[in-house]
């Protein structure tokens, strides 16, 4: 029988409280961090971490390394680039996924709510364990695949079939940094995530498949007709509305259901 309410070992309580600030400080803001480790019997918790602001960069990545350097060095998280490039430092923040490292203090009018990214198991604090999700990009072969002889230089492109992937504007699917946001804001793959590849994993398979250069569109294709790999997504848009990277997988999905209808 289905379950509504969370066992009681998942609730989140209320945790302890940091401030960090002092009685010259002009700027507060106080973050309500998710903590839970696994190696404790503890329930989850959001600590509270309030700091001056005059301390720390602008964005609230550099207020989670402000807490980790100078409040409490057990926080976890992880981040590599600071600059949008890598992914690894999505979380969701005031309510929805994104990056920490490009979303900036000052767009949270009030306290700012730090927790992982949502439905995905936890490793610790707000790490999420990414395993499936990785596994289901690597199933759709994500490199160059040909069968003609290699040429004697690189396999070249016209600015036309380069700007299926990158977009006019940019915002194509080679600008994917499979920071999975998209999958985990995306309902479809709350619910089937174990069968449906979700939003990132398809947006990537149609980077894919929309290169001139690759020879296994049929194969691509092939593997997605699936009611449940693909069909699961139900054009809701959760996707293309929390992309931090201004992208669209919603489109790459509908072009790939596109192909999939034209070659029956
Ligand atoms: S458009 Fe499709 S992939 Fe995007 S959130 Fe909706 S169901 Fe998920
Ligand atoms: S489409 Fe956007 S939100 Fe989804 S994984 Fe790629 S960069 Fe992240
Ligand atoms: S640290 Fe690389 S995207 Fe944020």
């Amino acid at each position: 029988m289905a379950e509504f309410t969370l066992p009681k070992n998942s609730k989140i309580v209320e945790g302890k409280k940091h401030d960090a600030t002092g009685k010259d400080t002009k700027r507060k803001k106080t973050f309500k961090v998710y903590r839970w480790n696994p190696d404790d019997e503890e329930n989850p918790r959001l600590d509270s971490y309030t700091i001056d602001l005059d301390k720390c960069g602008p964005m609230v990545l550099d207020a989670l390394i402000h807490i980790k350097n100078n409040v409490d060095s057990t926080l976890t998280f992880r981040r590599s680039c600071r600059e949008g490039i890598c992914g690894s430092c999505a979380m969701n923040i005031d309510g929805t996924n994104t990056l920490a490292c490009t979303k900036s203090i000052d767009d949270v009018k009030s306290d700012v709510k730090v927790t992982p990214l949502p439905h995905m198991n936890v490793v610790k604090d707000l790490v999420p364990d990414q395993k499936h999700a990785i596994a289901q990009y690597n199933a759709i072969e994500p490199w160059l695949k040909t069968d003609s002889p290699p040429p004697s230089r690189e396999r070249l492109q016209s600015p036309e079939d380069a700007d299926a992937l990158n977009g006019h504007d940019g915002h194509g699917p080679a600008g994917c940094i499979l920071c999975f946001c998209c999958s985990t804001s995306c309902p479809s793959y709350w619910w089937n995530g174990d069968r449906y590849l979700g939003p990132a994993t398809l947006m990537q398979a149609h980077r894919w498949i929309a290169d001139s250069r690759d020879e296994a569109t049929g194969e691509r294709l092939d593997q997605l007709e699936d009611p449940f790999k693909l069909y699961r997504c139900h054009t809701i848009m959760n996707c293309t509305n929390t992309c931090p990277k201004g992208l669209n997988p919603a489109k790459s999905i509908a072009e790939i259901k596109k192909l999939l209808l034209a070659r029956r």
